[in-house]
């Protein structure tokens, strides 16, 4: 296969790699709107160049991964799959609702496969849970308690575009709190605070959030997100049922001690970051992609395990939309407000392929 890849920043380059150390990827072609930089990471993985966006599309690569700015997305995204490029696109694929519908509708229309970036589906800890809820280990699930936490914010320039943290940050949480839990959210109270860098507050964005969530069979959510969490990069889940209660990221580099005298040894170097802790989720989720891309080919482009759609992706931003308005408005705010348009996902109860 022939890839494309837009955008050689942080996420970028990691994706660069999986492409190029995949058996079936014979050429991988990266642009990036500074051309130094584009031509580093080519370099570093024995890729090619490309001019500009307009070149990679008219030259029709067999599939692209698109890892620019957050605002770049749709535009991308609608671009190829117009083309008849199967698209794997960065979350979140939409900063705002508006462009989320319509970008939603059109890849609906369109067909071409996008499989959206959430890597949490491929790494092994959280896929345990979900297989741990569908072969009833869990009993019924009842809460759910999800920490995303960031030792360092990012920038202020991707900040000022991330979306803040409910749309850049939680929205990892609310696409595997439905994917494993397979109900879908219907209402989000979402608290926040600054403590940290003035330019977060001025992007009207908080630094620390928490939210409690209600899903459509009474299962409830706890949620936890920081930028600045002194011990380390925390990601972690735990799920909390009528047989068991099971903790995802719960390993020897989470950077949470216990204070009690006869806790077991903790390895000493905690997760610095999602490079490092999500290194193997990845390069799972790019191979999936050139599965889903090979399956396309061959004419069978639905039910690949793990595969993230646009319409998933709308769903999480819906959450994340609701969670916003709760901020800002400081009250419990139903789903039915911003819009609950798309089917729930994987039912529970249907096993993993
Ligand atoms: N899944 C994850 O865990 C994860 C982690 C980090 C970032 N991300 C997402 O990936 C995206 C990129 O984040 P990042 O941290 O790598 O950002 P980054 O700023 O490090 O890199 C973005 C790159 O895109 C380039 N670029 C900007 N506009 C472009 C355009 N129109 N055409 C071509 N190149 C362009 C920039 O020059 C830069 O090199 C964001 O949407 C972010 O939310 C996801």
């Amino acid at each position: 296969m022939r890839v494309g890849l837009i955008g050689a920043g942080r996420i970028g380059a990691v994706h660069a790699q999986s492409l190029a150390g995949d058996p079936r990827v014979r050429r991988v072609d990266v642009v990036d709107a500074d051309p130094d930089r584009g031509r580093r990471v080519a370099e570093a993985v024995g890729g090619h160049v490309a001019d500009s966006v307009d070149a990679l599309l008219d030259d029709a690569p067999d599939a692209v991964v698109v890892a620019t700015p957050t605002h770049t997305h749709a535009d991308l995204v609608v671009r190829f799959a117009a083309r008849g490029i199967p698209v794997l696109c960065e979350k979140p694929v939409f900063a705002d609702l508006a462009t989320a519908r319509r970008v939603a509708a059109q890849v609906r229309e369109i067909g071409t496969p996008v499989q959206v970036a959430f890597q949490r589906r491929f790494d092994p800890g959280y896929l345990r849970g979900y297989e741990a809820v569908r072969s009833g280990a869990v009993g019924q699930l009842r809460r759910m308690h999800l920490v995303t936490a960031d030792p360092e914010p990012p920038p202020a320039a991707y900040v000022a575009v991330s979306g803040g943290i409910h749309r850049d940050c939680q929205i990892h949480d609310f696409d595997v709190l439905r994917w494993i839990s397979g109900r879908e959210v219907v209402e989000v109270y979402a608290t926040g605070a600054n403590r940290g860098a003035g330019y977060i507050g001025a992007a009207g964005d908080a630094d620390e959030a928490v939210a409690v969530l209600t899903l459509d069979d009474g299962t409830l959510a706890t949620m936890q997100a920081s930028r600045y969490n002194g011990a380390g990069y925390d990601v972690r889940m735990e799920l909390a049922g009528s047989s068991a209660t099971l903790a995802v990221g719960l390993d020897t580099r989470v950077p949470l001690r216990s204070v009690e005298p006869d806790a077991p040894p903790f390895a000493a170097a905690a997760w610095s970051g999602f490079l490092d802790r999500f290194a193997a989720a990845y390069r799972a989720e790019v191979a999936a992609f050139l599965g889903l891309v090979a399956a396309s080919t061959a004419g069978s482009s639905t039910g690949l395990f793990g595969h993230c759609t646009v319409d998933d992706a709308l769903q999480a931003l819906l959450i994340a939309e609701a969670a916003a308005t709760s901020r800002r408005e400081r009250r419990p705010v139903l789903l039915a407000e911003v819009g609950n348009e798309i089917a729930p996902v994987v039912p529970v109860g249907t096993a993993a392929a």
